[in-house]
């Protein structure tokens, strides 16, 4: 009887985990109606006999808000299924995870959520979990040389590069203007195959107008091998942007940040504060990525320009429907099976929809959404 009930309410969690679309008409708003924000808080959601499994969860880092509100989004979406939840951050230690998911296998996992700090490194690791019949949902992002991951859940990560790309291109009207524009790029982590997929989409949309001079790029650096940063390193942007002010941007104003990550964003800010710029004088275009706090804070105070809103609670809830799929055989939704090949296999995915906002259009998608509420802006 008792497992009759549990079966029928992982069936209606279930059905509710697959009407969730990804997409923009979505707004944001939580598949089970409940009123968690970005960083799972609100209504708690009703905790779930336990289904005796065990769901561990490895996260790169903790250094970035997104990847503790994913943590956290999983834990209590798993745990409100009634799995038990081992969730752990590596710190961006390639090793440090490695440890991570071998303790995980070996303290007897069930399944595997993998957001990797490293795409590539962790293949022995994956072999491990393989032959220990644990099966691997990849999240966020994929991962590489292995035929051990079932099924991946991120975001459109070529969309999130045409996105941030369209929004430059119609701030500054690129396809009609007389004027020149000078831009400088921080890329992603070499490591990292949304990095790659990122610069691709932007590259689509800025090509044209790098190659006819509507956009120039003083410093030369606009291949993905000149500008990715390692390890999505804050530090490192900053310290680009410095680089760039002082070697090129001498007698011209640097006035494109083309960023692909908040981080990198508060980098760019750090640097270009130091050389004098300010805030609705002579401060560039940046963008970003993720939406984090901080960054929409920026937003409303225009020191960035532009974020990448990804809806932490919708990737949650499609990964969380993956983990259902391989421990209980339900089938998970399904919405690409072309573009993720990781060396191995073509991986089935579902693809969020990536969100530009700005101060335009904040409230309506992140505030209305219920992902920060005023309150956390205005803090
Ligand atoms: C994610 C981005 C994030 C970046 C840095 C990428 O893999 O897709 O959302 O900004 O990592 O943490």
């Amino acid at each position: 009887m008792k497992k009759k009930i549990l079966s029928l309410m992982l069936t209606a969690v279930l059905a509710m985990g697959l009407a969730v679309g990804c997409g923009p008409a979505d707004n944001g708003q939580p598949a089970d109606g409940t009123a968690t924000t970005a960083d799972g808080s609100g209504d708690a959601s009703t905790p779930a006999a336990s289904t005796g499994k065990r769901v561990a969860v490895a996260m790169p880092t903790q250094s970035s808000e997104r990847w503790i509100n994913d943590g956290n989004n999983m834990k209590e979406k798993l745990e409100a299924l009634g799995y038990e939840v081992d969730l752990q951050y590596a710190e961006d230690d390639v090793q440090a995870q490695v440890s991570q998911i071998e303790n995980m296998i070996a303290s007897g996992a069930d399944c595997l959520v993998i957001a990797a700090v490293d795409s590539s490194a962790l293949v022995n690791v994956e072999q491990q979990a393989k032959e220990a019949n644990i099966p691997i949902i990849a999240y966020d992002r994929l991962l590489m040389d292995t035929d051990a991951v079932s099924y991946y859940a991120t975001f459109d990560n070529k969309g999130v590069g045409t996105a941030i790309g369209k929004y430059i291109e119609e701030a500054k009207d690129l396809a009609n203007t007389d004027e020149t524009y000078t831009i400088e790029f921080f890329m992603g982590s070499p490591d990292d195959n949304n990095a790659v997929m990122l610069y691709n989409g932007l590259m689509e949309v800025l090509q044209p107008y790098l190659d006819n001079g509507t956009l120039v790029c003083k410093s030369g650096r606009t291949s993905f091998e000149d500008t990715c940063i390692l390890r999505w390193s804050q530090e490192t942007a900053q310290q680009n942007c410095e680089n760039y002010l002082t070697g090129f941007y001498a007698d011209e104003k640097l006035d494109i940040c083309a960023t692909a990550f908040d981080g990198f964003a508060y980098g760019c800010k750090a640097a270009l504060e130091g050389a004098g710029y300010t805030v609705g004088k002579d401060w560039p275009l940046i963008t970003g990525q993720d939406a984090e706090l901080m960054a929409t804070k920026n937003i409303i105070a225009g020191s960035q320009t532009m974020s990448i809103y990804k809806d932490t609670r919708l990737l949650a809830d499609k990964c969380v429907t993956m983990v259902q799929a391989v421990l209980e055989g339900a089938d998970p939704e399904i919405n690409d099976e072309e573009q993720y090949d990781n060396g191995k296999l073509v991986v089935p995915s579902y693809l969020c929809t990536p969100v530009a906002v700005d101060k335009d259009n904040y409230k309506e998608i992140i505030v209305d959404g219920g992902y920060y509420t005023e309150e956390q802006l205005a803090e």
